[in-house]
């Protein structure tokens, strides 16, 4: 009886210090910092509950609806302060980049799956810097010349595709805007049909699912990782699993490239200068690997996306295509004379507005932003914000807040008929904020530039009866199918023979 009475004394004096303790740190907490209104949660899990697992856009934007220009959400034992309006985004992201622009710890997605070696996770570190300097010779505006050549050739090819199999115009997207990265870095073009690039937006894809907040316990409390030992991380086999399939899909494509570089068949290419350098050489292998295939995957994805949402947006709204196709045909001929070429830009400001509306409109590559750290204390309109605080731009509640645009619902390209048109970062977040802006907006938005200009050339792109787009849920994950239904056909036998004509022996160009 003694036994058990002191035992309780004893548990109940340690659960009272506990207690106490606790008190006392959040009285020293709240009196040193302060955060935007938080969301209400549950104990310990906060908000994790409450996320939706896929398409995050519009419930951050009601979120942003009812709280203004910043809110604070917990995610396990992480501290998210969305912000939600450009002005904020500027301020914080932009102009104190230097502090913001970190990245969260990820044990799961970065440590297990990458390895800790896929760029857009990684922290500012040196690795950070090394990546990020490589990544931007390949990508910068100067290797423009570099891409436009196989731009043209792929777009080609892109219009052959949607002539002769309308109906695969999403699988038509993917090939195209891997096939110019694929001839860029390795020297080798992607067919409609490769086994390959369909397993490269599966590893893609199993990212992009792990990478959402709550998904994986572990990166929503990275302390478990610390306190855990390894061989009871119930989720460190799964995360092995993935990452081995995504090593080799990676590997497959630098061993082809090594394997012809040692019998003399390489074609020369970013890779085979790459392999060449010094940095490389000091690199180790799986580095190499995720430079490799973040090119790939980041290549690939975000222009399918993006000329699949100025597609929904000419099936929904078609009033723009109109104005579009006028100053085409002005440029290029009334009767199917001649595709667009990268030369007629300065004299198609209107395709340009077109491309900059489609990376604002819906932006689904990003529906909440990335998350970045903040990595020292810092103060902000009244708030104080402890290092290690996450911060996000809410990319769809900005996108779509009548605050920041005109009829944002709208797809509306005169919106960004300011003078601005060729700049392509400006006046939306579709490449994210500051520092960690897409190392590869400029090769992506001459991507999308050179599509959209030969395929509203040449297509006339309609709703599927009994199908219509609901363009406020077009999902980003897909396991490879189209994300919504589109009628494809050429705008008249004329523009059909154009593309028979200017864009077959593109289609049957090898190497
Ligand atoms: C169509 C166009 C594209 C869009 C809309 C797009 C969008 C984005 C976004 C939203 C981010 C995250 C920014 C942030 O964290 O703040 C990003 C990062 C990145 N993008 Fe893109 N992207 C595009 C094309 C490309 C292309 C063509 C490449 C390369 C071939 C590329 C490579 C990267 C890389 C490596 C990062 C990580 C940068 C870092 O963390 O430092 N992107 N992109």
């Amino acid at each position: 009886m003694m036994a058990a009475q002191q035992i309780l004394l004893a548990v109940s004096t340690v659960a009272v210090i506990l207690i106490g303790r606790w008190i006392i740190q959040t009285i020293q907490w709240n009196r040193k910092y302060k955060l935007p209104p938080t969301v209400p949660g549950v104990p310990i899990f906060g908000n994790t509950f409450q996320i939706p697992a896929l398409q995050q856009g519009p419930w951050a934007k009601e979120l942003a609806e009812k709280y203004g220009e910043m809110f604070t959400c917990k995610f396990g034992g992480n501290t998210w302060v969305f912000l939600n309006s450009s002005r904020v985004v500027t301020d914080l992201m932009e102009r104190r980049a230097a502090i913001y622009n970190s990245r969260p710890e990820f044990p799961m997605t970065q440590g297990i799956m990458s390895r800790d070696s896929r760029i857009v996770l990684m922290p500012y570190n040196e690795q950070w810097r090394t990546v990020r300097k490589i990544m931007h010779q390949i990508l910068s505006a100067r290797a423009l010349d570099v891409f436009m050549p196989f731009q043209d050739l792929e777009s080609k090819n892109l219009c052959w595709d949607y002539l002769e199999t309308p109906d695969r115009w999403w699988s038509a997207n993917g090939r195209y805007a891997n096939s110019v990265i694929m001839s860029v870095v390795f020297g080798r073009r992607s067919s409609l049909d490769d086994p390959h690039v369909v397993e490269l937006f599966e590893t893609l894809e199993l990212f992009l699912e792990n990478q959402q907040p709550g998904v994986n316990i572990v990166d929503a409390f990275p302390v478990l990782d610390k306190i855990i030992p390894k061989f009871l991380q119930w989720w460190r086999p799964r995360g092995d699993r993935i990452y081995e399939k995504t090593a080799h899909v990676y590997r497959r494509e630098v061993d082809m490239l090594e394997n012809k570089i040692k019998n003399g068949t390489a074609k020369r290419c970013f890779g085979t200068d790459f392999l060449k350098t010094d940095e490389v050489k000091k690199m180790s292998e799986v580095q190499k690997l995720f430079v490799f295939g973040t090119l790939m995957e980041a290549g690939s994805d975000t222009s399918r996306v993006t000329i699949g949402q100025i597609i929904a947006g000419a099936v929904t709204s078609p009033d723009w295509v109109a104005r579009a196709r006028a100053e085409l045909d002005k440029v290029c001929g009334y009767n199917a004379e001649r595709l667009p070429q990268f030369e007629d830009r300065p004299n198609l400001s209107y395709i340009s507005a077109v491309v900059k509306e489609g990376f604002r409109w819906r932006p689904n590559i990003a529906e909440i932003g990335a998350p970045t750290m903040l990595i020292k204390d810092d103060e902000y309109e009244g708030y104080k914000f402890p290092a290690g605080t996450v911060f996000t731009w809410n990319a769809w509640a900005i996108a779509l807040s009548p605050k920041e645009y005109e009829e944002p619902e709208r797809f509306w390209p005169e919106r960004f008929l300011n003078g601005e048109e060729e700049s392509a970062l400006k006046g939306h977040w579709g490449f994210g904020p500051g520092r960690r802006v897409c190392v590869g907006w400029k090769v992506g938005e001459m991507n999308v530039w050179i599509a959209i200009a030969r395929l509203l050339y040449c297509f006339d792109f309609t709703a599927v009866p009994g199908k219509p787009i609901d363009t406020m849920t077009i999902p980003q994950i897909t396991n490879n199918s189209a994300p919504f239904a589109v009628k494809v056909t050429p705008r008249s036998a004329k523009h059909a023979a154009l593309v028979r004509r200017d864009c077959e022996a593109a289609a049957k160009t090898q190497y």
